[in-house]
């Protein structure tokens, strides 16, 4: 493999991001602190975490005990449903970037389309243009965005998200959405990425994991890789964050082919499923 712990991927606007970022969903007070602190100081160099995710200041802990300078890191958050319209999320970012302790985050996402409302979410779109010409968020994307949102995003605005966060792994092989984004230039970042370890005893999974001397978590972050995604995993537990980082190694083609063809396919969060906070 030609990635490494170290090396980046480079966004449709130039900007850099890297391969592995530490996932913070229902990553709670001390434990998000330490995790964040951990991982910051033991190779990875990206932190996904979001307003709706009521962790932004553990985050922020979490980094400046890492002793981590910040332009060596890479910060995504996202603005929930309840801030999103474009007073809102100028306002509500504000507050990420003040309980973050930073000046600009290098990601910020649209959370989750408001599928039903979605004027208001051309709204957030473009209060986010705006953050990005002023240079709080270096890159601006979406998340939990369909093909056919992601188009009626673009019939409104001309500038094209350069992340979509997406469930992707090896249990929901969304083929479709990464041919479409590979086509816009847009970053897909799988967010689940090891399916929450809900199926690692599945036959191929653990043949695969064999054969490689790895884990099962360590193969669905490979595949995730050998198809050019960014991965988030999270996790709060030091070996763990070890383990989720040591997954730059080789999948041959009969591995990829096994792994692009497991069955049964689950989703595990409803796509179109929109949070009320
Ligand atoms: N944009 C969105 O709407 C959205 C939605 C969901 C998630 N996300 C982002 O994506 C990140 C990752 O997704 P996720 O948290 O849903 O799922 P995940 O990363 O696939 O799985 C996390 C779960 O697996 C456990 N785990 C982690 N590494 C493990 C390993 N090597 N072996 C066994 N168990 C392991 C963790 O527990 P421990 O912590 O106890 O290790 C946790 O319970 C989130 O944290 C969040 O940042 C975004």
């Amino acid at each position: 493999m030609n990635k490494t712990l170290e090396s980046t991927t480079t966004l449709h606007n130039g900007i850099k991001i890297p391969h592995l970022g530490l996932g913070t969903w229902q990553s709670r007070g001390g434990k998000c602190e330490d995790a964040v602190a951990y991982a910051l100081t033991h190779g990875y160099s990206m932190i996904d975490t979001a307003q709706g995710y009521d962790n932004e200041k553990q985050v922020g802990k979490g980094w400046k005990a890492s002793g981590r300078a910040r332009g060596e890191i890479f910060i995504t958050t996202k603005i929930k449903n309840s801030n999103q319209g474009y007073q809102s999320t100028k306002k509500s970012f504000a507050k990420s970037l003040k309980d973050l302790q930073t000046d600009y985050v290098d990601l910020l996402l649209i959370h989750w389309p408001e599928v039903k409302q979605f004027s208001k979410t051309v709204e957030t779109w473009r209060a986010l243009v705006e953050l990005h010409k002023e240079g709080l968020a270096r890159s601006i994307g979406v998340s939990n965005f369909t093909i056919d949102l992601t188009e009626k995003l673009l019939d409104e605005i001309d500038v094209v998200p350069a992340v979509n966060q997406v469930e992707f792994h090896a249990f929901l092989y969304q083929k479709e959405l990464l041919d479409y984004c590979r086509e816009q230039h847009i970053q897909i970042e799988a967010y689940s990425p090891i399916a929450r370890a809900k199926f690692f005893d599945h036959e191929v999974l653990k043949r695969v994991a064999k054969k490689h001397q790895k884990t099962a978590a360590q193969v669905m972050l490979a595949w995730l890789l050998q198809h050019d995604l960014v991965v988030i995993p999270k996790s709060v537990n030091p070996e763990r964050i070890d383990e989720n980082a040591d997954i730059f190694f080789d999948l041959d083609e009969e591995d990829m082919q096994a792994l692009n063809n497991l069955q049964p396919q689950n989703r595990l969060v409803d796509g179109f499923w929109a949070p009320d906070w």
